[in-house]
């Protein structure tokens, strides 16, 4: 019998299962190297700023799925929000200061080894009275924010985590870009969509890497969806914005959070360097 399917398989239930050396017959060569072993309960997930908002959401549906989730954010507030969850846990994290990233294992403790998903969520879009600030007026220390935390973030954290999921030879990195990095966007800054667009790209890069040590690294792109951010515009600008969406409403962080699961799971084992657009149909290739 297969030592993985003893950990999995509920009481009874091997009598049901294939006989040994059934995996063995259709795995092709090497393939077992790349599965892994554990349920999840053993493949801790990482998600930053996940304080509150879309974050928040994903770190829930991850804790609920049986994943213990690691809650970093910049803010007190992810206190609570983890406090809230089962197995979970919140460090306070800059995910662009390079110290403090490189700081991870420590922070993560015994949760470390165990690090199986990451969710680079954490970013930031500042508005000028709740609209995008023109390029002309747009000060370099606000451009090289944006930049620092969307961008450099997750290429830091992404990079910190690398270790623990090529040492299980299993992993996933999931990237929160945005609809603004898809096309023309009338809400976001050029700061935010360059970041966004940068991100994307890195995820290419990283899913081209880490591929051979089964490590997939997927985009997710959110339309408008209901958290302080998008809150954060000015009024009627999120109304304006219905009328392009053809399901005439805005998203909420559970959904977003729904396919971030998708991409965390099994599931989507044979999917990597995709974007997968989630924002009602506003953005269609
Ligand atoms: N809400 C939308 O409509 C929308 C659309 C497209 C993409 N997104 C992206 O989704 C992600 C989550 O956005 P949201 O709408 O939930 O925003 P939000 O502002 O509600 O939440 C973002 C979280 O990130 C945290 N954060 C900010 N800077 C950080 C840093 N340096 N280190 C760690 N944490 C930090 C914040 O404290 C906050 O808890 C962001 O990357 C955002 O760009 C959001």
């Amino acid at each position: 019998m297969n030592a993985n399917t003893d950990r999995v398989a509920p009481e009874g239930a091997r009598d049901r299962v294939a006989p040994e050396g059934a995996r063995d017959r259709v795995a092709p060569e090497g393939a077992r190297d790349r599965v892994a072993p554990e349920g999840a309960r053993d493949r801790v997930a990482l998600v930053t700023g996940a304080a509150r908002g879309i974050g928040a959401a994903c770190a829930a549906k991850l804790a609920t799925l049986g994943h213990p989730v690691v809650l970093a954010d910049v803010i007190p507030e992810v206190e609570g929000t983890a406090a809230a969850l089962p197995n979970a846990r919140a460090i306070r994290l800059d995910v662009a200061d390079p110290a403090a990233v490189a700081a991870l294992p420590q922070a993560l403790d015994d949760w470390w080894e165990r690090l199986g998903i990451v969710v680079n969520n954490a970013g930031i879009s500042p508005k000028v009275d709740g609209r995008a600030r023109p390029i002309r007026e747009m000060p370099l220390e606000e451009w090289s924010r944006v930049l620092a935390v969307n961008l450099t973030g997750a290429f830091l954290v992404s990079q910190a985590c690398i270790p623990p999921l090529r040492a299980r030879r299993w992993g996933r990195v999931v990237m929160m870009t945005s609809q603004a990095a898809r096309g023309k966007s009338v809400i976001a800054a050029a700061h935010y969509a360059a970041a966004k667009t940068g991100l994307m790209g890195f995820a290419r890069s990283l899913a081209s890497e880490l591929g051979p040590d089964g490590i997939t690294v997927n985009s997710v792109a959110p339309g408008r969806i209901d958290t302080p951010m998008a809150q954060g515009a000015a009024a009627g600008v999120n109304d304006a914005f219905l009328a392009q969406i053809p399901l005439r409403r805005i998203g909420t962080p559970e959904e977003v959070a729904e396919v971030v699961a998708f991409l965390a799971s099994d599931a989507a084992g044979y999917l990597s360097g995709a974007t997968i657009d989630v924002g009602g149909g506003s953005f269609m290739p």
